[in-house]
């Protein structure tokens, strides 16, 4: 059996993170028994929700535990199988966590799936045609579902969910606005995402400038936004939302490593009588087929080529996982393993 690299929660970060956070060990892999499979990750997920799982508090999932493989998406072959649906060299998604290998019960409903990469790179499996690809079509689909012609806006625009976000809505026929950090990112989102604007939140001290930049890239208002961010992106949409504005809470990452997010005007919430919805994607797994087979056909037919940052090797996760945290990412953050 191969020698297996794998990284494990060693202690819990008090604010952000930092690489002593992680520990890298070296294991054999052990014999598999009936019903397992080995796969050998080609590329692992890095998500903004496992800074969540490293901390002890309550949250919508159980912490990672200390010296356990931390939690993470995979995509990869099988190298050996001892069940009959899956064959050696066939490419498969699990939850295969940090590390290179993982050994998968694959009598359990969902812990092993099959992959098609005929026609989509298998890493997208882990971002647009993926979970986080359906946590978009999740929000606007079922929560901001916005009328054709309305506008849209998503902070967060170049990332793995922002970015399908604005593919599923200009498909359906809306006015799309992203907010996102740095000239490079908004130039992306509007030149190669097509967008129909994008507003860099870091030329703007404060939410009253961000919302008057919202107001000129949104003439109507704002008819549905899809959070990522929270604090002063969340301030300064609000300002401009329209009577009956729905908004899709999905993610408050400028929270969280412990830094207060304040929301200055809770008032617009009473006065635009408006819908404010969170909501976790895992707990939506019937809506997985229908989003995945429209996130697959916008992908196989290159209406979407969403953009990738590809760290190589599994001892520079822990960089990679800080950096997307800070925005270094440009797109999907990925590890590859091979
Ligand atoms: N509810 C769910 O089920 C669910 C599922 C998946 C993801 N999510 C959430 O969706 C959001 C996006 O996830 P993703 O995987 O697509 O990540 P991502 O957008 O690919 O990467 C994270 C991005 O967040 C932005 N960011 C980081 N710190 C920030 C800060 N302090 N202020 C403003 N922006 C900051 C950065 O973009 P800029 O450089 O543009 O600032 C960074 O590139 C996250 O909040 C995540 O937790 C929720």
């Amino acid at each position: 059996m191969p020698t297996n690299h794998i990284i494990v929660l060693d202690h819990r970060p008090e604010a952000a993170p930092s690489a002593g956070n992680f520990k890298m060990i070296t294991a054999e892999t052990p014999a598999l028994q009936e019903g397992q499979v080995l796969v050998r990750h080609h590329f692992l997920s890095l998500d903004p929700y496992m800074r969540g799982r490293m901390n002890a508090g309550k949250n919508y999932a159980q912490p990672q535990p200390l010296g356990e493989v931390m939690i993470g998406g995979t995509v990869g072959e099988v190298v050996e199988s001892h069940h009959p649906k899956f064959k050696m060299g066939e490419t498969v998604l699990c939850m295969g966590g940090w590390q290179e290998y993982s050994v998968i019960n694959a009598t359990l409903p969902g812990a092993l799936k099959h992959i098609d990469t005929e026609k989509i790179a298998i890493s997208h499996y882990l971002g647009a045609v993926g979970m986080p690809g359906v946590t978009a079509w999740y929000g606007l689909v079922k929560i901001i579902h916005a009328k054709p012609g309305s506008t849209v806006t998503v902070s967060a625009a170049s990332g793995a969910v922002g970015s399908a976000f604005g593919a599923l809505a200009k498909a359906r026929g809306l006015r799309v606005v992203g907010i996102a950090g740095g000239k490079a990112k908004c130039h992306y989102v509007v030149n190669e995402l097509g967008f129909d604007a994008c507003i860099d939140y870091k030329e703007h001290p404060d939410y009253v400038s961000l919302a008057k930049a919202l107001k000129e890239a949104c003439p109507n208002g704002i008819d549905g936004h899809f959070e990522n961010v929270g604090g002063m992106v969340l301030d300064a949409v609000m300002l401009r939302v329209n009577d009956f504005a729905r908004i899709a809470v999905c993610g408050m990452i400028a929270g969280y490593n412990g830094e207060p997010l304040v929301m200055t005007n809770p008032s617009v919430i009473l006065r635009s009588r408006m819908t404010l919805e969170g909501f976790i994607v895992s707990e939506h797994m019937e809506v997985w087929p229908e989003a995945l087979a429209e996130l697959s056909n916008l992908i196989a037919s290159k209406r979407f080529a969403p953009k990738e940052t590809v760290t190589q090797g599994l001892a520079a996760a822990p960089e990679a996982f800080m950096g997307l945290l800070k925005g270094q990412n440009f797109g999907k953050q990925l590890v590859k393993l091979i």
